[in-house]
């Protein structure tokens, strides 16, 4: 029997709720089609920091680099805010993401249409958006040089090279290629030198791709246009904090930030994770909803792994799923047949998998 490594990082705050309902969705589904997932638990985050005293122990590091995929929940809480930079649970991620490599993470923007009305925008505002923000991930403000905080200043830089751009631009217009042929790049290029050389840049790549109709957005105002007409895009391509903000804009034309899975790949291993944080205001009470964790896991069976039938298992569960009614208590009070908890959600959508 076929069987893959996976590299499980369940993190703080709903992190561990919300990835052991996407293991429960991952084993029905691997049974069903037969193959084996064989798991290996890893430190990251606060609880790393409170176990070993790092927020990412090498062994994570490592054992990631030796997976075939990589699962993630979530990390980060109040508990740890005031730690020094390199002990906060936050520089854990950031470095795991800059160790294996993974400067594209892709965020897919879908609107489920049984969710139409959990959208605090306009059903026909929203109804058939389809959209995938393509940020970059290993570079730009959050890995700027220097950085120093002598409590009276404090400062980051923006910094991308031309390799840089490059590279993620290429996973823009190829993902674009295979989706609607629309590329938007979003920068600040009135205002910034480093979104002038992006903007440059993506221009030159764009040359290798005439099929790809490219357009360019100011960021402020994507951001107003994401709101106000989200359907004009198909691929918006992006540095890190610009998707890092767009991302989660975009992520409640869905209804719920409970609902976006992405993706992080261009290195050693791909990383899978929910866009969402480790929301600690409800960590623990089994009401987290854990379909974007779901999705992500589905997510790293179509690109990682190549099980195309088990991801096309799992999207099909959670839609019907949906559409028969169930909601966790973000989604609550949309057309809700019953609200069900973390847990009773995580059960049903791997139900729905074994009856189909
Ligand atoms: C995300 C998160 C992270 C980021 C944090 C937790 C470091 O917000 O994945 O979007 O800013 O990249
Ligand atoms: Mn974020």
């Amino acid at each position: 029997m076929k069987s893959y490594d996976i590299a499980v990082i369940k993190g703080d705050g709903i992190g561990p709720e919300i990835v052991d309902e996407a293991i429960k969705v991952l084993n029905v589904v691997s049974k069903k089609e037969g193959f084996g997932l064989n798991y290996k638990e890893y430190l990251m985050g606060g609880c790393a920091y409170e176990a070993v005293g790092t927020p990412i122990p090498d062994v994570t590091i490592e054992g990631c680099r030796v997976s075939d995929a990589v699962l993630f929940g979530s990390i980060g809480g109040y508990k740890w805010d005031d730690l020094p930079r390199e002990m906060k649970p936050e520089s854990g991620l950031l470095k795991l993401r800059k160790e294996l490599g993974l400067f594209a993470n892709l965020r897919p923007v879908r609107v489920f249409d049984e969710l139409i009305e959990a959208s605090s925008l306009k059903p026909e505002v929203i109804q058939g958006v389809d959209l995938l923000v393509v940020r970059e991930l290993t570079g730009g403000i959050y890995f700027g040089e220097p950085r120093d905080n002598d409590g009276q200043t404090a400062y980051n830089t923006m910094v991308y090279t031309k390799d840089e751009i490059i590279r993620i631009a290429k996973v823009a217009f190829e993902s674009a290629i295979k989706r609607k042929k629309k590329v938007c790049s979003v920068d600040k290029a009135n205002v910034l030198e480093v979104s002038r050389l992006w903007r440059k840049t993506v221009e030159e790549v764009a040359l290798e791709y005439p099929e790809v109709e490219l357009s360019h957005m100011f960021v402020d105002n994507a951001a107003m246009q994401l709101v106000r007409d989200p359907k004009q895009f198909d691929v918006i391509l992006t540095g890190n904090i610009f998707g890092d903000i767009l991302s989660d804009e975009a992520s409640m034309m869905s209804g719920s930030i409970g609902l976006l899975p992405s993706s992080s790949i261009g290195g050693i291993v791909g990383l899978y994770e929910p866009i969402h944080g480790s929301a600690p205001d409800i960590a623990g009470k089994d009401i987290a909803n854990p379909i974007a964790t779901i999705l992500s896991a589905s997510m790293m069976l179509r690109y990682s792994l190549g099980e195309e039938k088990a991801a096309d298992l799992i999207d099909n569960a959670i839609k019907s799923v949906l559409h028969d009614g169930y909601r966790t208590s973000d989604l609550g009070k949309y057309h809700a047949k019953e609200v069900c908890s973390t847990q009773q959600m995580g059960l049903i959508i791997a139900d729905r998998i074994t009856k189909v």
